[in-house]
C-alpha cells in the first residue's frame, strides 16, 4: 500500500481515503462516491479493528463480507482496497497507543472505555500507510469525527477531514453495519431514534414567537422531548450538547449549534444516531 501511494504522490496524484470496518452499506457508498468525485485515487480500507472493541462487545460477530465489499467499492469509484490482517496491523510486539483526552472522554468514551484510543491508533496507522490528502468519515459517528479532527490538529497531520452527512433508510434509520443484527420487531423499534432526533430538531428550529424571544432554551426541555419519543428502546444517553465541545450546558442561546446525540439498545443491538442543529 505504501509503495502504491508513494508512487502516486511522486506523480502529484491526490489521494482520497475512506477508512471502514467493512460490511459496507449505502453510507459507505456515499463516502466512496464523494471521495472519487474529488480524487483520482480513492483508497478504501477494510479492517475490523480489534483495538476499538470492548471485551464484551461484538468483535467476534461483527459482519465480514470482503467479496461484496470489494464489488461495492469498485461500483462507487474506489480504486484501491486495503484489507490488512490483524497480524499485519498489530504484529507481535506492537506497543503503541494513541490516547485522546478532552472530547473523547464523554458519551461513547464514557460508555466504551478504550474505544476512542483504539479508533485513534488504527486511524493514525492507516493515515501513515495510505498517506491521503483527504479522508472521509460519516456524520453518524459524530463524536468519532471530532476525535479524528482533534488528533489530526494536535499531531499536525497534513490531512483534510471531510464529514459526509448520514445516509438513512426510507424510514429514517441511519445506515449502519450493525443494523444487520436487528430482527423485524427491533428494526421497527430502532426508527424511534430518528423520530426522537427529528422531534427535538423541529422543536428547536420552530420555536414559537414568544419562545424565540426567551433568553435561553433549557437543555432539559430538549432532552425530555427525546426521552419521550424513545419509549421502545433502552436508552443509554439522549443528550443536547454543544456541537463543537460536546459539553452539556443548562441553557442554550440563539445562534448556538447543538448536537443532539442518542445511544440506545434495540434488543441487544446498540445503535447511535445524531442530528446537529442551530438555535434560530
Ligand atoms: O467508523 C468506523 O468504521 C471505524 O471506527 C474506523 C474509522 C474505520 C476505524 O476502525
Amino acid at each position: 500500500m505504501q509503495d502504491i501511494v508513494s508512487d502516486a504522490r511522486a506523480e502529484r496524484v491526490d489521494i482520497g481515503f475512506v477508512p471502514t470496518m467493512g460490511s459496507l452499506h449505502g453510507g459507505h457508498a456515499e463516502l466512496i462516491k464523494v471521495s472519487s468525485m474529488r480524487h483520482s485515487l480513492t483508497v478504501v480500507s477494510v479492517f475490523v479493528n480489534p483495538l476499538q472493541f470492548g471485551p464484551s462487545e461484538d468483535f467476534g460477530t461483527y459482519p465480514r463480507n470482503l467479496d461484496s465489499d470489494v464489488r461495492m467499492i469498485r461500483e462507487h469509484g474506489g480504486t484501491h482496497v486495503f484489507a490488512p490482517s490483524a497480524e499485519e496491523m498489530y504484529p507481535q510486539g506492537f506497543a503503541t497507543s494513541i490516547h485522546i483526552g478532552g472530547i473523547a472522554k464523554e458519551l461513547e468514551g464514557a460508555g466504551r472505555p478504550g474505544h476512542f484510543d483504539g479508533v485513534a491508533t488504527v486511524v493514525c496507522k492507516l493515515f501513515n500507510t495510505v498517506m491521503p490528502t483527504e479522508a472521509f468519515f460519516g456524520q453518524k459517528d459524530y463524536q468519532q469525527t471530532l476525535v479524528v479532527k482533534q488528533m489530526v490538529a494536535d499531531l499536525a497531520m497534513p490531512i483534510a477531514i471531510n464529514v459526509v452527512p448520514t445516509v438513512r433508510e426510507a424510514d429514517g434509520l441511519a445506515m449502519s453495519s450493525r443494523n444487520a443484527y436487528l430482527n423485524f420487531e427491533e428494526r421497527n423499534r430502532a426508527t424511534s431514534l430518528f423520530r426522537a432526533l427529528t422531534r427535538a430538531k423541529e422543536f428547536i428550529e420552530n420555536l414559537e414567537a414568544p419562545l424565540q424571544k426567551r433568553k435561553a432554551l433549557p437543555r432539559l426541555e430538549i432532552e425530555a422531548l427525546m426521552q419521550a419519543a424513545l419509549q421502545e428502546v433502552s436508552v443509554e444517553y439522549a443528550v443536547a450538547v454543544d456541537a463543537a465541545t460536546l459539553q452539556s450546558r443548562d441553557n442554550y442561546f440563539s445562534g448556538e449549534k447543538i448536537a443532539l446525540l442518542i445511544a440506545a439498545f434495540a434488543g441487544r443491538t446498540r445503535l447511535i444516531d445524531n442530528i446537529v442543529t442551530e438555535i434560530v
